[in-house]
C-alpha cells in the first residue's frame, strides 16, 4: 500500500524542535515531507533551517498553509493561541507539554508567586476549554506530545495491565533534574509555573494514562482523577539557600520543587515528585503497585549501558545523559535517549493516527485532565496542602 504523504511544519526552532526533527526521522506510518519552520527568533530560525536544509516562513500563517500537521515547540503561554490559529485553519497540531495552563494577567507587575490561585484554575481551565471548543469545530487534531504516554516502558506496561486485568492500586513517579536550559521556563507568564506543571506534567499525564487504560480494559471506561492535595517550595530561591554553582538558579517567580497526591474517582492514588534540585542526569521513573504485579518503568536513568572515564574530556565529543554535570567517573551513559523517552514512539502514533484518521491516546482530553490537576494542585498549595476537588472538562 502507498504510504500517504503528510506535510509538516515546525513552529519554534529551540531544543523542542530539534529532538522533535530528530524523532520524525523514524516515522514510517507515512511519508513526512518537511514544508519548513517559522520562529519568533529570526536567527534561531535560520540556522535551524539551515542545518536541515527545509525552508524558513515569514509567518505562522503562511506555515499553516503549507502543512497540514504543525509541531508546536514554543514556549507554553503560546500553545493555546498557536494551537487554536492551527485548528481554525482546519490543520492538526502536535502541542508539546504543557497543553497550556495561567500565564498572569498581563500586568507589568503580575507574579507567580503571590497570585491567587483560585484565579489561575479557572483561567487555566477556560483556556482548556477554548482549545477543545476549536477542536470541536476543526477538521483537524490536537496531538498531545506528552512522550511518556509512548516510552516503550510505559507502553509495556500498558500491554500487562490489559492483558492481566490489572487493578493499579498506587502509582508513584518523578522527573527532576538540576535545572531547565530554557529562560522562559523560571518566568510564570511564559511557562504557567513552575516544577510542577513543567516536569510534574510527565509522570501525572502517565498516570492519567495507565489509570486511563486500566479503567478503559476492566470497566470500559478511563477512571479519571477527582482529588488533589500539592505542596510547592521554591528552595533555590530561599534566603538561606548556599549556592554551589551546580543547579539553576534561574527560577523568577516559580517554585523548583513539587510534590502532588492524586486521588482517582476508585479510591486509588498516585504520589508524584517535580523538583531542579537533583544533581547527576535527569530522572524519569514511574512505579506502577498493582493488585497482581509491580512495575519499575525507568526512562532514564537505566542500567542499559553503564561506561566509565578517568577523565571529562576523554568524553568531549561522547554524548552521555541528558543534564549530566560531569562526564567523568560512572555514568549511566544512554546509548538512544529518545528511543526510551518515547519520541519516535509518539510522531509516529500521530502520523499514523492521521494517515488512517484513527485515534490517538495522546489527545486533548487527556492534556486537559493533566491541566486540571496540575491547577488543582496549585490551589491545594496555596491552601497548604489541603484536598482540593478536581474539575474535569
Ligand atoms: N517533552 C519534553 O521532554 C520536552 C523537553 C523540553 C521542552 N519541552 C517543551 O517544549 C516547548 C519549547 O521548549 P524549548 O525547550 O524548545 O524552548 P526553547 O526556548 O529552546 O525554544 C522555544 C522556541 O520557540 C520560539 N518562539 C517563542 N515564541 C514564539 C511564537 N509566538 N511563535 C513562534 N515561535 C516562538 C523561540 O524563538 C524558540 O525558537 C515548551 O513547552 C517545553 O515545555 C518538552
Amino acid at each position: 500500500m502507498q504510504k500517504k504523504t503528510i506535510r509538516c511544519g515546525f513552529v519554534g526552532s529551540g531544543f523542542a524542535a530539534a529532538f522533535h526533527y530528530r524523532a520524525l526521522q523514524h516515522v514510517v506510518s507515512a511519508k513526512v515531507e518537511v514544508a519548513g519552520v517559522y520562529s519568533a527568533d529570526k536567527a534561531g530560525m535560520e540556522s535551524f533551517a539551515k542545518e536541515r536544509g527545509i525552508p524558513t516562513f515569514d509567518s505562522l500563517d503562511a506555515l499553516i498553509d503549507a502543512a497540514d500537521v504543525l509541531h508546536v515547540c514554543t514556549p507554553p503561554v503560546t500553545h493555546a493561541p498557536i494551537a487554536i490559529q492551527i485548528l481554525n485553519k482546519g490543520k492538526n497540531a502536535i502541542v508539546e507539554k504543557p497543553f497550556t495552563g495561567y500565564f498572569g494577567d498581563g500586568s507589568e507587575d503580575f507574579c507567580g508567586d503571590t497570585f491567587d490561585r483560585e484565579v489561575g484554575l479557572k483561567a487555566a481551565l477556560q483556556s482548556c476549554a477554548q482549545v477543545l471548543e476549536a477542536e470541536k469545530h476543526s477538521a483537524g487534531k490536537i496531538f498531545y506530545a506528552e512522550n511518556w504516554v509512548y516510552a516503550p516502558p510505559v507502553q509495556k506496561e500498558r500491554e500487562i495491565i490489559e492483558k492481566t486485568g490489572a487493578q493499579i492500586l498506587w502509582i508513584n513517579g518523578e522527573q527532576s533534574h538540576s535545572g531547565s536550559h530554557s529562560l522562559a521556563y523560571g518566568q510564570w507568564k511564559l511557562s504557567g509555573g513552575g516544577s510542577l506543571i513543567g516536569k510534574g506534567c510527565h509522570p501525572l499525564t502517565a498516570a492519567l494514562y495507565l489509570k486511563g487504560v486500566e479503567g478503559r480494559t476492566r470497566l470500559g471506561r478511563a477512571i479519571r482523577p477527582v482529588a488533589v492535595s500539592a505542596r510547592t517550595h521554591a528552595m533555590t530561591r530561599m534566603d538561606g539557600f548556599v549556592d554551589k554553582g551546580y543547579l539553576k538558579t534561574t527560577y523568577k517567580d516559580t517554585e523548583d520543587f513539587a510534590l502532588i497526591h492524586v486521588v482517582f474517582e476508585d479510591g486509588t492514588v498516585a504520589d508524584l515528585i517535580a523538583n531542579e534540585l537533583s544533581l547527576g542526569g535527569t530522572n524519569n521513573w514511574i512505579r506502577v503497585n498493582a493488585n497482581n504485579h509491580r512495575t519499575l518503568c525507568n526512562m532514564s536513568h537505566n542500567n542499559t549501558m553503564q561506561t566509565f572515564t578517568p577523565e571529562a574530556s576523554i568524553y568531549d565529543d561522547v554524548y552521555v545523559v541528558e543534564k549530566i554535570e560531569t562526564k567523568a567517573g560512572w555514568s549511566e551513559i544512554a546509548p538512544d535517549e529518545g528511543w526510551y523517552l518515547g519520541y519516535q514512539h509518539e510522531l509516529e502514533a500521530f502520523y499514523k493516527a492521521v494517515a488512517e484518521d484513527a485515534f490517538v491516546e495522546s489527545n486533548s482530553q487527556l492534556a486537559s485532565d493533566t491541566i486540571a490537576t496540575i491547577y488543582a494542585g496549585y490551589l491545594s498549595a496555596q491552601r497548604g496542602g489541603a484536598e482540593v476537588a478536581i474539575t474535569n472538562l
